[in-house]
């Protein structure tokens, strides 16, 4: 059973590209994920087709109406499925967040716009509230769309080989190692030697050697964190 996604937003052209394209689109041909993206708007019932409102108490900006996402809830949601706000105010993204929900069968994303959305909607139809960063987006498309390639990646069958996760950045919590290709010189740049050496041992001591380097460099907070 492939894993079901419905992305619920205002802006749903801004996906085309991203779920045609590369590992995502090749998932989504093979049929290990599902992805539906809906525009909201098609849940408004005025003829002006509004998804918005003034804020009550004053304030600057629009606010989510609840009705249209109310009725697209209830259309799409199922038993036991999964219902995520993204917004800056959400719990922080992370591998274990996104392994966890590549085990789902149905997740609903809604893309939140403007200042934001009726509280209600997030009491009563929100079962998660993700952010991808400390930074605020126009909208939560984007962000929906980053969380949906972070999960599919622990979709066994999406990346063509198994082992191509486990040796990435975080996975154990250090930074990557530089990688080359062919040609072993360069514009007068050559490829380490001891890459050139066939000698895995030493290869692995100079790789995690590399590792430590990066995430010490770039980012020490992840090293306070090492058990060792
Ligand atoms: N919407 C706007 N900014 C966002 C962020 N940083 N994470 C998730 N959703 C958002």
């Amino acid at each position: 059973m492939p894993l079901t996604i419905d992305l619920i937003t205002l802006f749903p052209r801004m996906l085309d590209g991203f779920l045609a394209e590369s590992i995502l689109g090749k998932g989504i041909c093979a049929n290990l994920l599902d992805v539906r993206v809906h525009d909201l708007r098609q849940w408004t019932t005025d003829k002006h087709r509004t998804a918005d409102d003034r804020p009550f108490g004053g304030g600057a900006g629009m606010v989510l109406k609840p009705e249209p996402v109310f009725a697209a809830m209830e259309q799409l949601q199922t038993p036991g499925c999964r219902r995520i706000y993204l917004t800056p105010d959400g719990a922080p993204l992370s591998p274990a967040v996104a392994e966890e929900l590549s085990r789902q069968r149905h997740i609903i994303f809604l893309s939140g716009h403007y200042e934001g959305i009726d509280q209600r909607i997030r009491d009563a139809v929100i079962d998660q509230e993700i952010s991808i960063g400390d930074y605020v987006l126009t909208n939560g498309t984007l962000a929906a769309a980053v969380v949906i390639d972070a999960l599919s990646r622990f979709i066994p069958g999406v990346l063509g080989e198994e082992k191509s996760l486990t040796h990435e950045s975080f996975t154990g919590k250090l930074l990557d190692f530089p990688q080359y290709t062919r040609p072993a010189e360069f514009r007068g740049m050559s490829v380490p030697e001891v890459l050139l050496s066939g000698d895995h041992g030493k290869i692995e001591k100079w790789r995690h050697a590399q590792c430590l380097e990066k995430t010490r460099k770039v980012r020490p907070d992840l090293l306070k964190h090492q058990q060792s």
